[in-house]
């Protein structure tokens, strides 16, 4: 029970600082600002995508440096300038860096807490000289000179941004005459989808496990974070990536989507209890005790748990790949 309310009153403080917007003020992050707490952005890289299991944090930090290394690989000249959008603790900086040691970066985010992470983490690696924290909205980039960069990349951001056409006129402005945008995003619609599907297979077969693993997906992929707000996680198809892009003034447009099936590697309840798909939704846990009644949670945990626990269950990994350039003249 009491494990239950901790669960619950921490769902809550993720609510509340979710609707925080930052001050506008603070578009040049100073880390001299004592008041830096942890978001879901930041709980969510630190805890929420490996429940804190040291094998699952491994395996994602291997995954995630393919998919940088990927984004990367389309650049043709080595850039002087790169800006990161939503760089989170720095996976896209630090995989630059080692392909082009001489490299400025200007890392930005929306969070505090992960321009303070990633500060740490620059300076750790002997690289904080080059690489400059600004507090952005991928929306406006606002703080950011127009034609200042050779090469934008973003990854796993623009997915969680409401206005994505604006952030694609951002990255043109800010971009310098036939400059690099490459960016990698992960495509959600089917997973809200196949929830939907849930929910009419439970109807069809009259299945009470079929309906109770329906309102389990749709709190992570379907409910609206703010009800006020579209669902920024299904607002987009790979189509309208490129389109976006298209229509911002990119040209030599490629987008790539890549579907990759896998064997979720094994994790205990524990951890499972602890990980979100991504950092908007609340964790398995917080479902489970908030959602859900005991005999309901007694029900799809014995029917869950065995598969996860031997990991014989299989994942498909939705990501888009989309790289342009801004037009010379
Ligand atoms: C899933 S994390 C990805 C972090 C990093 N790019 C990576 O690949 O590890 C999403 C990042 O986007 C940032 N973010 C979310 N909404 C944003 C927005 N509107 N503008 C800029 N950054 C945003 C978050 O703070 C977080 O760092």
């Amino acid at each position: 029970m009491r494990e239950r309310e901790e669960l619950a009153v921490c769902g809550i403080f993720r609510l509340v600082l979710r609707c925080v917007p930052y001050p506008a003020y603070m578009n040049v992050f100073d880390d001299s600002l004592s008041l830096v707490v942890d978001d879901c952005w930041s709980n969510w890289l630190k805890h929420g995508r490996d429940g804190g299991n040291a094998i699952l944090r491994d395996h994602v930090a291997i995954q995630t440096k393919a998919f940088a290394e990927k984004v990367l690989s389309v650049v043709e000249h080595p850039p002087k300038t790169m800006l990161d959008i939503g760089s989170g603790d720095g996976l896209m900086a630090w995989a630059a860096l080692a392909l082009w040691p001489h490299l400025k970066v200007t890392i930005t985010d929306i969070s505090p807490a992960l321009l303070m992470q990633a500060k740490a983490e620059a300076t750790k690696r002997g690289v904080v000289s080059q690489c400059s924290f600004v507090l952005a909205n991928a929306e406006t980039l606002h703080s950011i000179a127009d034609d200042s960069q050779d090469l934008i990349v973003s990854r796993s951001t623009i997915a969680y941004v409401a206005d994505k056409p604006a952030a694609f006129n951002a990255v043109l402005r800010v971009l310098k005459p036939g400059g690099t945008m490459s960016i990698a995003e992960p495509f959600f619609r089917e997973q809200a989808h196949s929830a939907i599907l849930l929910k009419q297979a439970s109807k069809d077969m009259s299945s009470p496990l079929l309906a109770l693993l329906y309102r389990w997906k749709a709190a992570q992929f379907i409910e609206p974070l703010d009800a006020s707000q579209p669902n920024v996680l299904t607002n987009y198809t790979e189509q309208d990536l490129l389109s976006f892009a298209y229509q911002a003034g990119f040209h030599a447009l490629h987008l790539e989507l890549h579907l990759d099936e896998r064997q979720a590697p094994p994790r205990d309840w524990k951890t499972f209890c602890a990980m979100s798909p991504h950092p908007l939704a609340p964790s398995s846990g917080e479902i489970l005790a908030t959602r859900f009644s005991s005999k309901e949670r007694a029900m799809l945990e014995a029917a869950i748990r065995p598969n996860i626990e031997k990991g014989e269950f299989s994942m498909v990994s939705r990501m888009i790949y989309l790289h342009g350039r801004k037009p010379a003249h």
